[in-house]
Formats: C-alpha cells, sequence, structure tokens
C-alpha cells in the first residue's frame, strides 16, 4: 500500500443501505485522491471490539450510522456537538485518540445555507416537528445559528421537554394542535420526525399562513419531495430536503480524513436523487 493511501468506512447493521459509499466514492474520484471508502456490516455486539481495531484495519476514521450513534459516542472523545445531541456520527484520530462529532448539526444547517443564503439573520423564531435524535441534531444547529425561539413539537410531549431542560429557555415544547397559531407568520418549519416517509405516516399542515420569504425543511429523503416540501413550492418558498442534509453532513469526514474540503455540487445531488428515485420502493 502506498504511504499516502487512507482509507474510511461506513459502520452500520444493516449497512446495504447507505448512499455514503456512493458520495464519498464520488469525490474520491473527482479529486483523484488515492483514498477508498467502504460499507462495513458490524453487529452491535460486535462494535466496540470492531472500533478498538479502527485503526489497525487500515481505517484513519468512519462513518457510523444505525445502531451505532450511541455505542460511537460513548467509546470515543466527543466534541461538543456529539455531546449536545448525545450521539456521534463522525469518527476519526487526533493525536493518537479516537474523535467524534455530530455531522447532522452542520448538515441540517448548511442545507438551510444552500436553500435560503442568510435565513438565519431574518429567523428569531422556528418551529420544529420532532423531538427524536434527528430533532436534536436540528434544534441544537439552530440555537448555534442563533436562532432566539424554537417551538418544539412532538406527539410524546416528555421528550420535547427533556430537550428543552437540556439546551435551556430558547426551546418551547409545544403540541401538535398549537401549530395552526405557531405557523401564523411562522419563518421557518422543520419537519424532523419519520412522518412522510415512503410507507410511514402524511404530515397533513396548511402552510398558508407563514410569512412569504418563508423556508420548509424536511430531513426525510425517501420520497426527495415530501407532500410538506411539494405544498411548500407551490406557495414558492425555499426548500431544503433530507438529501440536501445528507449530502451537507458527509463534507466534514471527508476532509477530516482525506485532508480536502469537498464540494456540494448539483452534479452530485443529481447522481445520488437519481440513486435514491430508482431503487425499489
Ligand atoms: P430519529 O432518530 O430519526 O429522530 P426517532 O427517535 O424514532 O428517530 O424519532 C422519530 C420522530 O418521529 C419522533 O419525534 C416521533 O414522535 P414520538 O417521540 O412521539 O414517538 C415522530 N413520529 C413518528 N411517527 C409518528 C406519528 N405517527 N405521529 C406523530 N409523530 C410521529
Amino acid at each position: 500500500m502506498p504511504e499516502e493511501h487512507r482509507a474510511a468506512c461506513v459502520v452500520g447493521y444493516p449497512i446495504a443501505h447507505s448512499r455514503s459509499p456512493m458520495l464519498h466514492g464520488y469525490w474520491i474520484d473527482r479529486y483523484g485522491l488515492d483514498a477508498a471508502y467502504r460499507a462495513e456490516e458490524v453487529r452491535p455486539e460486535d462494535f466496540a471490539a470492531f472500533l478498538a481495531n479502527l485503526s489497525a484495519r487500515g481505517y484513519v476514521g468512519a462513518n457510523v450510522t444505525i445502531p451505532h450513534k450511541d455505542a460511537a459516542f460513548r467509546l470515543s472523545e466527543p466534541d461538543q456537538r456529539a455531546r449536545a445531541v448525545g450521539a456521534a456520527n463522525t469518527l476519526w484520530f487526533e493525536g493518537g485518540l479516537l474523535r467524534s462529532t455530530n455531522t447532522d448539526v452542520e448538515g441540517f444547517t448548511a442545507s438551510l445555507d444552500a436553500a435560503a443564503p442568510n435565513w438565519d439573520k431574518r429567523t428569531h423564531e422556528a418551529v420544529v416537528l420532532g423531538a427524536g435524535g434527528a430533532g436534536r441534531a436540528v434544534v441544537y444547529g439552530l440555537i448555534e445559528r442563533g436562532v432566539e425561539c424554537i417551538h418544539l413539537v412532538n406527539r410524546t410531549r416528555a421528550k420535547a421537554e427533556a430537550i428543552a431542560a437540556s439546551f435551556g429557555l430558547a426551546v418551547r415544547p409545544a403540541d401538535w394542535r398549537d401549530l395552526p397559531r405557531l405557523l401564523d407568520g411562522g419563518a421557518l418549519l422543520v419537519n424532523a420526525t419519520s412522518l412522510g416517509m415512503s410507507h410511514a405516516g402524511q404530515l397533513d399542515i396548511d402552510l398558508s399562513g407563514l410569512a412569504d420569504d418563508a423556508v420548509v425543511a424536511d430531513i426525510v429523503y425517501v420520497p426527495l419531495t415530501t407532500s410538506l416540501l411539494a405544498q411548500a413550492r407551490r406557495r414558492g418558498l425555499a426548500t431544503a430536503n433530507g438529501l440536501d442534509m445528507l449530502l451537507h453532513q458527509a463534507v466534514r469526514g471527508f476532509e477530516l480524513w482525506f485532508g480536502r474540503k469537498p464540494e456540494v455540487t448539483q452534479e452530485l445531488y443529481d447522481l445520488l436523487a437519481a440513486d435514491i428515485e430508482g431503487a425499489p420502493a
């Protein structure tokens, strides 16, 4: 193996559905790097041993996906974002230490930056649907970017209250029935629930009350255009989808492992979009 050869992987169980190898493989080819990015299927009971041997296996770092994000957090030195979310999805070595972060946070905010530059300058309040792991990353990203008030709507109110308890007064737990009032004149709506995914229930929300320059984001990427995003586009609002977030969350790992900050381009989006749309439902 030549000196400069570097390899990283995505670790999950199962892993066949992951788009990360296609995404990182595209960048490796595009920049002509002597690098590799592989998928590793690792059972939960084998994950700790896999991580302990990550370097010995020839890896300079890894992405981690379901069901290993919590274990990756516990078995590494997390940064502030990973600590805030309580889960890690990107690992790398630094001075012999295995460090970790959660790039869903910046993946989400970078997708908003791409869809609606300067969104944060005009967004003082936001409405976030969903208080699971994705909702936590979204809420933390909004707080990082200075959003002062985040109405967090969740079916199970206790989960929204737990996020409010750890993130402070900016987070206001709310219920679905509060939505019409919360969306009136609203600047930003984010769906961080699984509603809208193929085979899941649909989101049926009236967006007519949102401000004319509002932004609507959806973490779902199968389908690429959920009914929520279709409605937002019909109103002429800026939108970001789950694929935008997936592409942007991958940038940091690639840069950490391979030393080059990759670009999220329309060509890359189209490649992944065609793969998602062509996959069996
Ligand atoms: P993730 O880590 O991707 O966020 P999760 O932790 O399972 O996944 O969270 C899924 C989110 O979708 C939660 O906010 C969940 O609401 P609950 O916390 O009440 O379970 C939300 N969700 C899923 N199905 C839903 C449904 N039919 N109606 C309302 N909310 C739903």
